[in-house]
């Protein structure tokens, strides 16, 4: 089934990327360009994608890239925000 009429990408294709480590509409947007024309699937693909996908700390980074440093769940702010 197609989520993304725009672009051709079905809800196999979010699942593939998902199952890679996409967990995010936006990642799976920069992987297919879903959801960057008209918009309408965005919702869609949040909903294939499900809440609480993410592990925490990687809303913002790269699909592919390694794993972040690990930064101790005690540490500072300040000591968070230089790792960053
Ligand atoms: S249906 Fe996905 S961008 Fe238009």
């Amino acid at each position: 089934m197609y989520v993304c009429s725009c672009f051709g990408v079905t809800d196999r294709q979010v699942r593939e990327h998902q199952e890679a480590g996409a967990c995010t509409p936006r990642q799976i947007a920069s992987l297919s360009k879903a959801g960057t024309d008209c918009g309408s699937c965005v919702r869609r693909i949040q909903g294939l994608l499900g809440r609480g996908g993410c592990p925490r700390g990687e809303l913002e980074s790269a699909v592919g890239t390694p794993e972040p440093a690990s930064v101790p769940a005690h540490a500072p702010a300040a000591s968070v925000a230089e790792a960053a």
